[in-house]
């Protein structure tokens, strides 16, 4: 930013540092008078938000701190996000907060240099909302694995098995050159792929010896009751891309097998979305080298000599390379979770 806007921003910050109360009391007049509150706790969560926006803003701006401030946004994040207030309210209520201010820029900032002063301030929100916005998706991230939490109390899977696979996949996914997207949504929605299971009876899903043909059966029924749950929310929604699709491809195939011979539709090759064929690579790495109740936990080098054996025929080739240039990291990733579970007990 040249001198001229950084002596802009000092004269804004002192603006807003003199006019605190002002502002804040033309800000709450618009904002009821749009309806954008719907009662006095969400009127709270606004006001000690944006009283921290404006403080931290002639605080930091003042001394062209940027950073300083932009850390301060996250308190106005979290004031915001955390307390269920929608995303695009909260858009409606910045914007009237600039029209709170935009007076006092009017009177106060020399006429010909109001409008780069406009352009300067502008910026500076741009990226006060995109602090916020990354707020909101961490919490629908959080929401996303709160459910394949649930659905795993049902699992024998215990332990970090969900943390650990997500982990591994986003390993993989960038050792492979997945684009940034793919590997957010894969960091997302991995840990669903057996959601499908809490449709699987307890007799089924919980028996401590080898399952009959009709168990088993019953078993393979898991991915497509998963799947048909988030099917059915894209189509309600008409959705044609996205992190629910992505979902649905993990849910329904990651038991698909390279060569055809898995379940439950047969794909081979890449038939079988990237997505799902990175999942069976990772989830069978984590079964393996995990203590399950039908089976000890097996040393990182049988799993190694297990995936190199089943590549081409259950694994894509192409990714079981990919992981054994990285299967040093991921041991170490399971490593990094094994020291937090002892004795099947969660001890963090
Ligand atoms: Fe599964
Ligand atoms: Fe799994």
């Amino acid at each position: 930013m040249e001198k001229k806007e950084l002596d802009l921003v000092a004269k804004v910050a002192e603006i807003f540092e003199k006019n605190e109360e002002f502002i804040l009391d033309k800000w709450i007049g618009l904002i009821k008078s749009e309806n954008i509150i719907s009662n006095e706790s969400e009127l709270d969560y606004y006001l000690t938000g944006f009283k921290k926006l404006i403080k931290d803003f002639s605080f930091y701006l003042k001394i062209g701190d940027f950073e300083g401030y932009y850390r301060g946004n996250s308190e106005l994040a979290r004031e915001i996000a955390y307390n269920d207030i929608s995303y695009p309210k909260f858009v409606e209520a910045f914007h009237l907060f600039e029209d709170s201010y935009s007076e006092l820029l009017t009177r106060n900032i020399v006429h010909c240099d109001l409008l780069k002063c406009m352009g300067v301030i502008d910026k500076i929100h741009h990226t006060t909302i995109s602090r916020v916005s990354q707020a909101y998706f961490e919490i629908n991230d959080v929401t996303v694995f709160a459910l394949a939490k649930l659905a795993e109390l049902r699992d024998p899977e215990t332990g970090y098995h969900l943390e650990r696979t997500r982990e591994y996949s986003v390993i993989l996914a960038k050792e492979l050159g997945c684009a940034e997207d793919f590997i957010a949504n894969i960091y997302k929605v991995g840990p669903l792929h057996d959601i499908g299971k809490v449709g699987i009876p307890d007799r089924v899903l919980l028996k401590p010896a080898a399952l009959t043909d009709e168990e088993y059966a019953e078993m393979k029924k898991h991915p497509a009751i998963g799947a048909n749950v988030i099917l059915s929310i894209i189509a309600d929604h008409h959705l044609s891309r996205g992190y629910l699709l992505m979902a649905k491809d993990i849910i329904m195939h990651h038991h698909e097998k390279y060569d055809g011979t898995g379940y439950p539709c047969g794909l081979k090759g890449e038939e079988i979305p990237l997505s799902a064929r990175i999942f069976a690579v990772v989830d069978a790495y984590d079964a393996i080298i995990s203590k399950r109740p039908y089976k000890p936990a097996l040393p990182h080098e049988e799993a190694l000599r297990r995936i190199k054996k089943d590549s081409g025929t259950h694994f894509d080739p192409l990714v079981v390379e990919a992981f054994f240039r990285i299967h040093e990291t991921l041991h170490k990733t399971y490593e990094k979770y094994k020291e937090d579970f002892k004795f099947g007990v969660q001890v963090k």
